[in-house]
């Protein structure tokens, strides 16, 4: 793949982005989530493969956003693993139940306004503000397209998917319809991103962990 630098990517995401809205170590409580944490309560509340699945793609995407803005991956990381957290068990009440748990479990509140607000105009009120928060509302959906697109090629591999491919799809109304193409373009209007750089980034974040995933073919 052609090598791409930071500071070009970033442009061509969108000029708009503020990194300097990273939210500081003063938001937080002595609580300091880690990986083992948050995959610990995501195991708990999880068994189905596809939402487990799921949860992987969206931390390595996260995590591939954070590294292209320079700022701490493991943070965006662990958000992006368990923002769907209370769906299996409590789907009627996703992202209210989150919250409960996290706060039981006393999560610094930054880290659960960013999950919930993931939800937002769906299942929460929480409006994604941060650029934490506008990534993951833009991308959590995308995943879902673009898990979708990979698993009706022949390979069954995101290791060689284009852009133009999930475009495609994208016009299809019907084709993983569950994959809300409007939120998607709402994140990516809030962020000042440009659709199809965020495209290329989350395919670059998904193929990351394409084997963990099952879309290495
Ligand atoms: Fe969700
Ligand atoms: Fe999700």
């Amino acid at each position: 793949m052609e090598e791409i630098a930071k500071e070009d990517r970033i442009i061509e995401l969108g000029s708009s982005f503020f990194i300097e809205q990273e939210i500081n170590s003063s938001q937080q409580t002595d609580m300091k989530p880690t990986r083992e944490d948050a995959l610990s309560l995501l195991l708990k509340y999880n068994q189905s493969e596809s939402l487990i699945k799921h949860a992987y793609s969206v931390e390595a995407v996260m995590r591939h956003f954070a590294m292209i803005y320079q700022v701490d991956p493991d943070k965006w990381g662990i958000i992006g693993l368990i923002h769907d957290l209370d769906y299996e068990k409590y789907p009627d009440q996703h992202c209210t139940m989150t919250r409960r748990i996290l706060e039981e479990a006393q999560w610094p509140e930054d880290y659960i306004h960013a999950i919930v607000s993931h939800g937002w105009g769906i299942c929460s009120d929480t409006e994604p503000v941060h650029i934490m928060e506008r990534v993951l509302f833009t991308i959590d959906e995308l995943t879902g397209l673009i898990t979708a697109a990979v698993l009706v090629r022949p390979s069954r591999s995101i290791l060689d998917l284009e852009v133009k491919s999930v475009k495609k799809k994208w016009n299809i109304k019907g084709f993983a319809a569950g994959a809300n193409r409007e939120v998607i373009e709402k994140g990516c209007a809030m962020s000042g991103m440009n659709l199809d750089a965020v495209i290329q980034e989350t395919i670059n974040g998904m193929k990351t962990v394409a084997a963990t995933i099952g879309l290495a073919g």
